[in-house]
């Protein structure tokens, strides 16, 4: 059955650089994009996700120097370590885009010149600071102790003819849309944090480097001897992969429902220097740019140097992929900081997963293989407490959208939690090895079917968060449809489940993990 689309969903992440393999960070915004994505899709919503990788710029070139190959044969070596990593993180990207791509270089050009006749980009004489590794200028008065303001490294002197970008033009536009836009920055802290900002006089944006110092780039299409500044040029991105120049359409639908997920240290760059683009261009700003916290590793700064980066494929193979898609989103609450532990990721599997979710699963398959032979029975006689877990269900589905419209990811998962609280509770206290014992089977045949309806519910609600382990369950309670055709309203309803169906012995979801067994990952 096909359901009416109830509109269009287009949601982002950072493309990430390719000077470095894929940390913890990175699997973060990845995981929560494609948990709204997924999550989306299930509610009716056409919806498009993109990542993708920043593949131009200093670090880049400076990273592929640094290993004696072309800057273009190391970012095909690294965009593969990505690639895979999303597809054992089972995420569901629509496209991937690269920086490096014609289709994304051609739209870059294509601004540039167009932004360049119009005459919103200019030359100019450049005299200030700039900060290699953050590839920024800076001038004096933004120094900190003579050092750059974000990563205190030490700065160069400067002084080149490069071309600007009259983002200053646009302060006051921009002001103005945030300040009406209440969702056009998220969390509202960070709303404030640039409105802030933008007190300050905004200056242009220096979008060229000079080839002479910087090679790896899109060329100036009006300057052959400057290649773009690479934020520039990544920000592009978001419409270059949607098909902007190209194909209208893909573009029109998707654009004005615009989503960025990004880490709270590239707030700037999305919420200033993009929309001041877009409206260079004639273009509405994204509908909203929300930004996560910072992972410390157990207290510490991940860092190279402390040797201490969480590799998420390390990760995956000591505690399975949706334990680890799981913690990153319950632990901390998303827009905040968070500490990874594994002290921490052990304590939620075996409690939330293997104690809560896992043995509901276990105990509840296994009395309907031992009473039923395992024939799902079909509900008879019905008493006050059998009403309750349809309750609890359909309380958690009239949550969960505005839970995740929130991006409150932690607070969607504990309203499923309540149902798998319910659950264990309603068998617990219904007894079905009493009422098998007595005889009873009309009442055991009610109990559980309830409890198994519960878990399809359940199957439902946790696959956008757990794709693999939704997956399994659906399997193994004997459902045949295909879980990623379910849609939330109309089988999120109470009663789906066909009793008569035969299962099979179940495998065991999350097996408890002995912290002791598990050494520094
Ligand atoms: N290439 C730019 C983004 C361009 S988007 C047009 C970039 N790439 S990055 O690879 O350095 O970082 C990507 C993301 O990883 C950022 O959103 C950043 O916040 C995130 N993280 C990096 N370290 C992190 C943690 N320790 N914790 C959480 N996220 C972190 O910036």
């Amino acid at each position: 059955m096909h359901q009416k689309s109830k509109g269009t969903f287009y949601i982002t992440t950072p493309i990430y650089y390719v000077n470095d393999v894929p940390h913890i960070g990175h699997a973060y915004t990845t995981i929560a994009a494609d948990i709204l994505a997924r999550f989306k899709r299930l509610e009716g919503y056409q919806v498009f996700f993109l990542t993708g990788t920043d593949e131009h710029g200093q670090k880049v070139e400076k990273a592929a120097q640094e290993r004696g190959v072309d800057p273009k044969s190391h970012c095909d070596e690294m965009v593969i370590r990505f690639q895979s990593l999303w597809k054992r993180l089972n995420i569901s990207n629509n496209d991937f885009i690269r920086t490096t791509e014609p289709r994304h270089k051609r739209v870059v050009q294509k601004i540039l010149q167009d932004l360049y006749d119009r005459g919103e980009i200019y030359q100019d004489n450049y005299e200030g600071w700039y900060c290699v590794p953050c590839e920024r200028f800076w001038t004096e008065k933004d120094l900190v102790n003579g050092k750059c303001p974000d990563c205190y490294r030490e700065v160069s002197e400067l002084s080149e003819k490069n071309y600007f970008f009259r983002m200053s033009r646009y302060q006051s536009w921009l002001i103005e849309h945030i300040e009406k836009n209440e969702r056009s920055i998220l969390p509202p802290s960070r709303r404030n944090e640039i409105l802030g900002f933008l007190k300050n006089p905004l200056e242009d944006l220096c979008i060229s480097r000079p080839k002479k110092r910087l090679k790896w780039g899109i060329e100036l299409p009006f300057d052959t001897e400057y290649v773009t500044y690479v934020w520039f040029d990544a920000l592009i991105n978001y419409v270059s992969g949607i098909g902007y120049g190209d194909d209208g359409e893909t573009f029109s639908r998707f654009w004005s429902e615009a989503i960025h997920l990004i880490g709270k240290d590239i707030l700037t760059t999305h919420t200033v220097y993009w929309p001041t683009m877009l409206k260079g261009i004639g273009l509405p700003p994204p509908k909203t740019v929300f930004a996560h916290g910072w992972w410390t590793i157990e207290g510490k700064k991940m860092s190279k140097s402390l040797q201490n980066v969480v590799e998420p494929n390390r990760l995956i193979d000591t505690y399975g992929v949706d334990a680890v898609r799981y913690f990153l989103v319950r632990e901390v609450p998303f827009g905040m900081d968070g500490d990874f532990s594994h002290a921490a990721m052990v304590h939620r599997i075996n409690s939330d997963l293997a104690n809560d979710l896992g043995n509901l699963f276990s105990r509840t398959l296994h009395m309907v293989l031992r009473y039923f032979d395992g024939i799902i029975p079909a509900p008879a006689s019905c008493e006050e407490i059998d009403g309750r877990l349809q309750k609890v269900s359909d309380h958690v589905l009239s949550q969960l959208p505005s839970f995740m419209n929130d991006f409150a990811f932690h607070r969607a998962l504990s309203t499923i939690w309540e149902l798998i609280g319910a659950a264990n509770k309603y068998v617990d206290e219904t007894a079905p090895w009493s009422l098998a014992k007595e005889g009873n089977t009309s009442r055991l045949s009610t109990v559980l079917y309830q409890t198994m309806e519960a878990l399809r519910m359940i199957a439902l609600f946790l696959a956008p968060f757990m794709p693999s382990t939704s997956e399994r369950m659906w399997k193994e309670l004997g459902l045949e449809s295909n879980l990623w055709e379910q849609n939330l309203e109309r089988d999120g309803i109470w009663g789906g489940l066909r009793p008569g169906r035969r299962i099979e012995k179940p495998h065991p979801l999350f097996p408890r993990i002995e912290s002791r067994k598990i050494t520094g990952v």
